[in-house]
């Protein structure tokens, strides 16, 4: 039975406070505090930086169980403070677009409905055959600095390749990327900070993408958008308005976890050279396979998703011999399940060909990633073509004074400085 750990019981005094969350240290490196609370509070009630109460859920087994968990629902209506109007668990501004009918905010049998319905139009085919205009955009992106010697890959890098994938994807024109490009920024600088900008760029988001469905309506083409349009299910379609909030989640979902993706997995090759030179070895040699567990394993050692999206109990319940009461948020600590020693061996070892490596870092259960495919060509096309065309690529800047973004559910850098020898023949 999962729920009777057969851990050893501490002296409490010997265990010392639990460490402070949430602060600007912990942000900058959250590991330790993660192995304290996976030994000696695996599942742990904590107040949030926003006031509300939630448990961290933290060891593997635990993570794994409470993802698939179906009395934990998805819907903020099962928190016991939303009766309060108190809980703020949504994406800002979503309420007042009208976006909550999104996969990350449903149970069965909606969520089955409309997952099964973008899965139709969203396939690894369509991913695949996109594979040619990644590497496009992210050739064209280290055009725009490989002749200065010197960048910040989050702002010139990781940044903008995948909302422009993203759009591209979905049939956004691209006059009117930038747009997005600003909106998603004004997004991700405050996310988790003042939220009048946010709340109105999300609403400029909704507006541009219900118009867009209206248009492409009229004129089906072979973009992502027309494709939900079109996908039907035994003679069901989504409604404009649904077509609309699976966009933006999209969008949402795949647009921050992947600049994290690209910004994290070029960090940790930077700080571990021998496995850095181990994949431009690998990669020079045409041989992906590397690159392939790499991604895998950067994903597993410092994921863009530290912890998952909100969970409610639908009733009492009992997580790794917790008790939780109904109306509880639980948040699965992504971050702190794949460090834990008790399922990954050295576990704070970058080992890019680790193979035993079932990661949760794309979540599990019926909720897992919709994006994975495209997330992983966005992944390896950015990490495989920087250390193709920068080879002496170098952090510039103290490990020490990088900033982490401080957001809840997101991990992730706020600028990457680097350095590299101008890449001949381009000029700046
Ligand atoms: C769900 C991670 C990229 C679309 C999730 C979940 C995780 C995750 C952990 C589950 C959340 C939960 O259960 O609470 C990631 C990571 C990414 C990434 C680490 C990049 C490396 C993308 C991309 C897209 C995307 C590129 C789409 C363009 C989605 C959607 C869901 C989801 C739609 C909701 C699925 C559902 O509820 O059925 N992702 N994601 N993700 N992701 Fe991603």
């Amino acid at each position: 039975k999962a729920d009777d750990h057969a851990h050893a019981h501490h002296d409490p005094a010997a265990e010392g406070p639990t460490p402070p969350l949430f602060t600007w240290e912990f942000a900058s490196d959250p590991y330790p505090a993660y192995a304290w609370l996976r030994e000696h509070a695996p599942v742990h009630r904590t107040a949030l930086p926003s006031g509300v109460e939630a448990w961290l859920v933290t060891r593997y087994a635990d993570a794994r169980q409470a993802l698939a968990d179906q009395r934990l629902s998805k819907n903020p209506v099962h928190h016991s403070e939303a009766a309060h109007g108190k809980g703020k668990v949504g994406i800002p501004g979503e309420r007042s677009a009208n976006l909550m009918t999104h996969l990350l905010n449903i149970d069965p049998p909606d969520h089955t409905r409309l997952r099964r319905l973008v899965s139709k139009a969203f396939t690894p085919r369509r991913v695949a055959e996109f594979a040619p205009r990644v590497q496009e955009l992210t050739d064209r992106l280290i055009d725009g600095f490989a002749a200065r010697g010197e960048a910040d890959l989050i702002h010139e890098f990781a940044f903008p390749l995948p909302i422009y994938a993203i759009c591209d994807m979905l049939g956004v024109p691209p006059e009117d990327q930038d747009d997005f490009r600003d909106w998603a920024g004004m997004m991700i600088r405050h996310g988790g900070g003042p939220r009048g900008g946010v709340a109105r760029s999300v609403k400029r988001m909704r507006t541009y993408l219900a118009e867009l469905i209206h248009r492409k309506r009229e004129d089906l083409g072979d973009d992502l958008i027309s494709g939900l349009i079109r996908a039907s299910d035994h003679g069901e379609h989504l409604t404009e308005n649904e077509a609309a909030a699976m966009a933006f989640i999209l969008l949402f979902a795949g647009f921050e976890t992947t600049v994290n993706l690209i910004g994290n997995g070029t960090y940790a090759l930077l700080r571990n050279p021998g496995e850095r030179e181990r994949l431009q070895r690998a990669l020079a040699a045409g041989d992906e396979s590397l690159l392939e567990t790499g991604v895998e394993e950067l994903l597993r050692y410092d994921g863009p998703v530290e912890l998952a999206t909100w969970r409610f109990a639908t009733r009492d319940l009992t997580i790794g011999g917790q008790r939780i009461a109904e109306g509880d948020p639980v948040l699965v600590v992504l971050a702190a399940a794949d460090r834990d020693p008790e399922r990954f061996a050295e576990p704070d070892t970058l080992d890019l060909a680790r193979s035993d490596n079932q990661h949760l870092g794309y979540g599990h259960g019926i909720h897992y990633c919709l994006g994975a495919p495209l997330a992983r060509l966005e992944g390896r096309t950015a990490l495989a073509t920087l250390l193709r065309r920068l080879p002496d690529l170098r952090l510039s800047a103290d490990p020490d004074d990088l900033r982490w973004r401080g957001g809840l559910i997101m991990r992730g850098l706020r600028t990457l400085p680097v350095a590299f020898s101008p890449e001949p023949g381009q000029t700046g």
